[in-house]
């Protein structure tokens, strides 16, 4: 196959950006542990009432600005739903659901996770800014679905 001089050059640079798109990928997934959050503990979805810790739902503080949210979803609510916490907490959220899959999101954060019956999810964030942060269910759950909201108040 014949080639133009232009053609190599311009298929060795898109080639070139490629690897380098692909090197920084993995650099940041391997050598930085930058994988999106996930959590693998599995529980018994029919019986997540008896199961530490969703035997006991609510807000614990767990250290200086540290606090621990053990949260069950169901349609269609958040248990515990409208809590406080001080502004500048790191909040460790343990979630689970006891029916179907919902989404948990808090607008105005980075979070937002798929909370599936018979899985723990776990995920961190810090609030600096006082304030009331709308936490939505985002994935599809049934007739109540667009109802499914509780705040998070910040102060
Ligand atoms: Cu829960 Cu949508």
């Amino acid at each position: 196959m014949k080639m133009h001089l232009d053609e190599k050059i311009w298929l060795t640079i898109s080639f070139g950006i490629i690897m380098i798109f692909m090197f920084f990928t993995g650099y940041q997934a391997f050598a930085l542990d930058m994988a999106p959050p996930s959590n693998k503990e599995i529980i018994d979805p029919q019986k997540v009432d008896q199961t530490a810790p969703f035997d006991k739902p609510g807000v614990n503080k767990i250290g200086e600005n540290e606090y621990e949210v053990i949260m069950t979803l169901q349609a269609f609510s958040f248990n515990p739903g409208n809590f406080e916490v001080p502004a500048g907490s790191t909040v460790h959220f343990t979630l689970t659901s006891k029916d179907v899959v919902h989404g948990f999101e808090v607008a105005g954060t980075n979070l937002n996770a798929m909370v599936m019956p018979g899985h723990i999810q776990k995920i961190t964030q810090k609030f600096n800014k006082p304030g009331t942060y709308l936490v939505l269910c985002n994935e599809y759950c049934g007739a109540g679905h667009q109802a499914m909201s509780t705040t998070i108040t910040v102060k």
